[in-house]
């Protein structure tokens, strides 16, 4: 694996921390970021003194230095290569996006046309691939799909395998990118029993997903402008986001030197879980349980307090303000929801909760606030998207940032993260065979 020069550039050394370790003094360095982070530098620690730390969860632990992504949680602040959300959310689209964290500023107008060209390239699956999903059942979950096929894909292109530079690294990139949106697609033509509709190289990125979604072989899909923009956004703001689950994974598994899709395919399983990309999805159908009747806003919430479950969509590893992608989010319903002349039930309650939860001080003294999986199941259903599909969605925004953060510790020549423990269990003891048991 060549190791690129585009390292990322180290954080500086300020300082040092001395550690008294019941009687034993160490100084470690202190270093800072860009942003001004400070982190004790303990990569020496083990060997100079024998221990170690202890991080359920990693809340405490910086896992790598990266130039890709940077979220402030206590300002509610993300920025994409230092672009904030806020501007990039207005004014660029998803494959320029995925450029941005894929080589750290904005391409200049031929590099993204030749980069969108690729997109459309490649987006046919070989028709082996396509025989694959004979295999499915149509009740199949379409991030099961997600992640097998994804697999499958490099079984039919070799070469993707082994990425020894940055324009290998680029056609892997858009071949996966360009797939991801015909495998979530055929997935649930699969799952309607209906023919799998193959994309439109006439269309762009976002138009040619709701195309292979919703076209049907006598009538096409033609989506209007507010509903590419709605989900374009959708993508936009999914692109990136530090080294969350599903990303941490991606650096994981791509650290013992498997390929870019194996390092994805495991990113797709680490999202899927409720608590990570899966979140979307409960937050509908915990709408729809108080919509339907089925719960009040008030018996929720109380519920939530006496701990019998959580408040889908809420609360955050790295956010204890506001989540900055949530009102750029819950602006998108209204606009779809103004364009389609339609409304939705459903956006009233959770703006509604947002209210009573924001103010209650069980929330409040957590630091519990909406995150991005509050408001944009919501979104999704004004534009038609099935429910079992929502975490696909997220996957498909999610893609440039596994494939940057995958290339820069490929770049980085990062070494394999093996963290290390505490043993709790039995000390040495001696092993009694079955006969004298
Ligand atoms: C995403 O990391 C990322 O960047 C993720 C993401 C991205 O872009 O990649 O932003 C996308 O995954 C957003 C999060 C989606 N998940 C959910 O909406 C599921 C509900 N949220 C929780 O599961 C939780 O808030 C997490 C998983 C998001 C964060 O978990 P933490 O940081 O481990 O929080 P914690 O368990 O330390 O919570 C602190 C307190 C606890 O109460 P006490 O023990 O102090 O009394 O807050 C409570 C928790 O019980 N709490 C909640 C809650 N989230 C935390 N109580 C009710 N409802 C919730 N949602």
């Amino acid at each position: 694996m060549k190791v690129n020069e585009k390292k990322v550039s180290p954080s500086s050394v300020i300082g040092t921390a001395s550690i008294d370790l019941m009687g034993e003094t160490v100084e470690l360095p202190i270093v800072e970021g860009s942003e001004g982070e400070r982190a004790i530098d303990i990569r020496t620690l083990r060997k100079r003194t024998g221990y170690i730390t202890l991080d359920d969860g990693y809340t405490n632990t910086g896992s790598c230095e990266s130039a890709i992504t940077f979220v402030n949680g206590e300002d509610g602040i993300l920025r994409y290569g230092g672009y904030p959300i806020e501007q990039i959310a207005r004014s660029t689209t998803f494959p320029e996006v995925a450029l941005l964290l894929l080589q750290g500023a904005p391409p200049p107008a031929r590099e993204l046309k030749r980069f969108s060209q690729k997109l459309t390239e490649h987006a046919m699956l070989h028709e082996g691939l396509r025989h694959h999903f004979v295999g499915f059942p149509p009740e199949a979950h379409p991030m099961a799909i997600l992640s097998a096929m994804i697999n499958s894909v490099s079984c039919y292109h070799p070469d993707l395998l082994r990425i020894g530079d940055e324009e290998h690294l680029l056609d892997a990139a858009a071949k996966l990118l360009s797939k991801v949106r015909t495998i979530a697609a055929f997935s649930y033509k699969k799952s309607l029993g209906e023919p799998m509709i193959y994309p439109d190289a006439e269309r762009g990125y976002v138009s040619n997903f709701l195309h292979m979604m919703f076209s049907k072989p006598y009538t096409e899909y033609e989506p209007s402008d507010e509903e590419v923009r709605a989900i374009q956004l959708f993508f936009i703001l999914h692109a990136d986001h530090e080294q969350n689950c599903s990303t941490a994974t991606a650096r994981m598994v791509g650290s013992s030197g498997a390929n870019l899709f194996a390092s994805v395919a495991a990113a797709v399983c680490a999202l899927w879980g409720p608590l990570h990309g899966g979140a979307n999805t409960n937050v509908i159908k915990m709408l729809e349980k108080i919509h339907e009747g089925g719960d009040s806003l008030s018996a929720t919430i109380d519920r939530v307090k006496r701990k019998e479950e959580l408040l889908w969509g809420f609360g955050h590893r790295v956010y204890k303000s506001s989540d900055p992608r949530v009102k750029l989010l819950r602006k998108a319903c209204h606009d779809v929801f103004q364009a389609k002349g339609i409304s939705d039930p459903l956006l009233d309650i959770a703006q509604e909760l947002e209210q009573i939860a924001v103010k209650d001080d069980y929330f409040v003294e957590r630091k519990l606030y909406p995150n991005v999986d509050f408001y944009s199941g919501i979104l999704l259903r004004a534009i038609g998207i099935p429910l079992n599909m929502y975490t696909v969605m997220f996957a498909i925004g999610r893609m440039p940032g596994w494939i940057a953060n995958w290339a820069e510790s490929w770049r980085h020549g990062s070494r394999i993260h093996r963290p290390r423990q505490i043993y709790t269990g039995s000390t040495e003891r001696d092993f009694v065979p079955i006969d004298r048991r």
